[in-house]
């Protein structure tokens, strides 16, 4: 029998625009609308959360789970640069209250992909006055919401713009199809084709210094609001290299993940978020070593990842680790069953050798918005009708929810 430490957070994760249904206001609204699109599907009316919060949030009470992670939507409560709809904002305040009417730990995430229309039409994150932009919807959602909010994440993935920018650069080419995509986005509302740049299919290189700014700008914004804990989540693989490959999975790891985890340094937490390793090779990116077991994402079953990510982070950045997102896209539920309690005994590995993990957060609560890969991955510990919205958890939900409610496993 393995216990977890005492307070440990047991979680389920979603984002906004994952769920919600009906963002209209976003950046991706307008992409997964256009025809062509990149999105192999809209998010539409998403599994409209935005209304059945309250029958979520006791769905997974109900199962055993303490913690809830979710994000609130920048494009609902500030649609127009400078207007913040009071209505968008006493909606979350709704939601967390909910949490705590069902004794669920209330986890916010400010950033979660999407933004703002305007935002991403006036250059996005890669404009430097994104700092400020982003720093003043902070103020304004922390002042509203701060009270009740018990963690606070200001940005997710931080260094996933870059991460996915690098893949596209390593694997060479093949790009004409998203600046295709990008110039009609802009000219559909009426933006400059250089200047549309959403969260992540801009050009991450320029991203980084004003996302670390924005970071450390409402982490102190936050700090003043919240009343717990605020930190950064990251999306962190285990990168690995097979002989000769050393150099290059030092580069990407100190550009993805080592500088990221450097500037979270003083944070409350470090959000920890893996789904697989990659591995390195002396000519680059290795395929899938033959015989893996391959995701729906296309990512290889191996979730061991999370013990050497969860040890890298609470290393190089020296905070508590939250495992914020950890799970598998797969239409095998017992698959997910056997991934998630070989990521369990591989943090149990951690906790064992003194490492501070205080909580595991799984993506994800519902079969959701899969971002390009529309509605195709199932992510969900809970079955979703496309058609009724009717939900249905599947076994996994129960066999995690009981975990939880042990605080162990055996
Ligand atoms: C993101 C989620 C996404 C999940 C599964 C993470 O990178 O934060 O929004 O759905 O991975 O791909």
């Amino acid at each position: 029998m393995a216990t977890f430490p005492a307070g440990f957070l047991w979680g389920t994760a979603t984002a906004a625009h994952q769920v919600e249904g009906g963002n209209t206001a976003s950046d991706l609204w307008l992409m997964e609308m256009m025809k062509p699109s990149l999105f192999a599907d809209p998010s539409g009316d998403a599994c409209d959360h935005y209304h059945r919060y309250s029958e979520d949030i006791a769905l997974l009470a109900g199962l055993g789970f303490n913690t809830y992670r979710f994000s609130i939507e920048w494009a609902r409560i500030e649609p127009e640069e400078g207007f913040f709809s009071q209505a968008a904002l006493d909606h979350y305040r709704r939601m967390i209250a909910e949490c705590h009417a069902r004794r669920i730990t209330p986890m916010v995430t400010f950033h979660h992909f999407t933004a703002p229309l305007w935002f991403t039409r006036g250059g996005g994150w890669e404009d430097e006055k994104s700092v400020d932009r982003f720093a003043r919807f902070c103020e304004r959602a922390g002042t509203a919401l701060g009270d009740l909010i018990a963690y606070a994440c200001t940005i997710n993935e931080a260094n996933i713009p870059i991460m996915t920018t690098m893949i596209r650069q390593a694997s060479g080419g093949g790009d004409e199809m998203r600046l295709k995509a990008l110039a009609e986005a802009a000219r559909l509302c009426g933006g400059r084709p250089e200047r549309f740049a959403p969260y992540l299919s801009g050009d991450g290189h320029a991203t980084v210094p004003n996302l670390l700014a924005a970071h450390r700008k409402s982490y102190d914004i936050l700090k003043a609001k919240v009343s717990g804990p605020v930190g950064i989540t990251l999306s962190l693989n285990d990168f690995q290299a097979e002989p000769g490959g050393e150099a290059l999975r030092d580069m990407a790891d100190q550009l993805i993940n080592g500088q990221f985890l450097e500037a979270a340094k003083g944070d409350d937490y470090v959000g920890v978020q893996t789904y697989t390793r990659v591995r390195f090779g002396e000519a680059g990116l290795l395929p899938l070593p033959d015989g893996a077991e391959a995701t729906q994402m296309g990512y290889e079953f191996y979730p061991e990842a999370l013990e050497a990510t969860v040890r890298q982070a609470a290393r190089v950045s020296g905070c508590p680790v939250i495992v914020t997102e950890n799970g598998i896209g797969t239409e095998d539920d017992a698959r997910r069953i056997v991934y998630t309690e070989r990521a369990l005994w591989s943090l149990i590995n951690c906790v064992r050798d003194g490492v501070d993990v205080q909580g595991y957060i799984h993506w994800s609560l519902l079969d959701n918005f899969e971002w390009l890969e529309g509605y195709g991955p199932k992510f969900g510990l809970v079955e979703v009708d496309r058609t009724t919205q009717a939900r249905k958890p599947k076994p996994s939900a129960y066999w995690l929810g009981e975990i939880a409610k042990q605080n162990a496993m055996g």
